[in-house]
């Protein structure tokens, strides 16, 4: 039997607040094989939004105290941030959930596109620089 893409055990993320300790995600386990698409649906407030950003390990400032996030035969929630940030944007990307605060006003949109594409694809600044515009004529 082959191993699933994506593999997450009872995975638990908390956040420390004033008032004390948020348990957003509590537990929470799926899988996922190639070429599968999920859908997770559930209340607001539910923790979809935390479980998808500890996968990429952007939770901050939550902690991921418990569980695992295996994919391609690793645990994402231990390799190093070096390790994590050659996966995201490249083999695990996301939407994020608010558009208004997921763009910087105040940088061109064509810069932040190709920012992404020479962080995480490796693309050189020029290569990235005609892409990122033919996208922008195109979308
Ligand atoms: N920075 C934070 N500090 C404290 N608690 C937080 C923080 N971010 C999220 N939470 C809490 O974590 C829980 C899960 O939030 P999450 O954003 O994952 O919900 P969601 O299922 O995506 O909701 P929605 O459908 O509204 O997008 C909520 O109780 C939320 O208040
Ligand atoms: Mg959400």
């Amino acid at each position: 039997m082959t191993q699933p893409l994506l593999e997450v055990r009872d995975l638990h993320t908390v956040f420390s607040t004033k008032e004390g300790m948020v348990k957003a995600v509590d537990g929470v386990s799926f899988e996922l094989n190639a070429g599968e698409t999920l859908g997770i649906v559930g209340e607001s407030g539910c923790g979809k939004s935390v479980t998808a950003l500890s996968i990429m390990r952007l939770q901050r400032p939550g902690r991921i105290v418990g569980g695992k996030v295996m994919f391609k035969g690793q645990d994402l929630t231990r390799i190093s941030e070096y390790e994590i940030r050659e996966i995201r944007g490249r083999e695990i990307a996301m939407i994020f959930q608010d558009p208004m605060t997921s763009l910087n006003p105040v940088t061109k949109v064509g810069f932040q596109i190709e920012e992404a594409m020479t962080a995480h694809n490796r693309f050189s600044a020029s290569l990235a620089s005609t892409s990122s515009r033919a996208g922008c004529a195109s979308a």
